[in-house]
């Protein structure tokens, strides 16, 4: 799958195990208090139930998304999705959300986000996501996650 950004052109790939290194650091960048653990990124990695997808630009890994396929209930689940802060506002966000609803082949697409994340719901939004429930304290630090659903067929 090939994109533009601007003049810059980006690719979305299968994310493979080599690129756990660059996935790890990506983690840190985006999520800091939130992120996966190494040891928890290479069991995403491993696992085949994972579908995982990540974006190129000039040669390096600027954004990645993971997400579950769960056929016996028929939906799946972005687990994590995140892009480095200095390619925001470009569209690869949304590439990659679209990419893995695409990939999954599921009909209907769930995932958590911060309540106080107002970028991410927004991306969410745009792309026909809408908040179902409220998974109350769901974060360490004892913040809700909004749980958001969109039917994809
Ligand atoms: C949330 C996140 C993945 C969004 O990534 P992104 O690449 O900035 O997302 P997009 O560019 O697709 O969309 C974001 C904005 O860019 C704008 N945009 C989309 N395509 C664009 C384009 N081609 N040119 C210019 N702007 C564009 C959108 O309108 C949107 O604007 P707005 O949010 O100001 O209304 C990113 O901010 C991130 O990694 N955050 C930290 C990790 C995180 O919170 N992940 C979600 C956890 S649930």
């Amino acid at each position: 799958m090939n994109a533009a950004i601007a003049d810059q052109p980006f690719s979305i790939d299968t994310a493979r195990l080599f690129d756990l290194p660059a996935i790890h650091r990506l983690e840190r960048v985006c999520f800091s208090k939130d992120a996966y653990d190494a040891l928890t990124l290479l069991g995403l990695m491993l696992n085949p139930g994972m579908l995982r997808l990540k974006a190129v630009a000039r040669g390096m890994l600027i954004g990645f998304v993971a997400a579950e396929r769960r056929l016996r209930a028929g939906d799946g689940w972005i687990i994590t999705i995140g892009v480095l802060p200095e390619f925001w506002g470009q569209g690869i966000g949304q590439a990659l959300l679209l990419a893995a609803e695409r990939e999954m082949k599921v009909a209907r697409v769930k995932l958590t986000v911060r309540r106080s994340n107002a970028r991410a719901i927004d991306l969410y939004t745009r792309c026909g996501y809408r908040w179902v429930a409220t998974s109350r304290g769901y974060y360490h630090d004892g913040e809700d996650g909004l749980i958001m659903e969109k039917e994809v067929w």
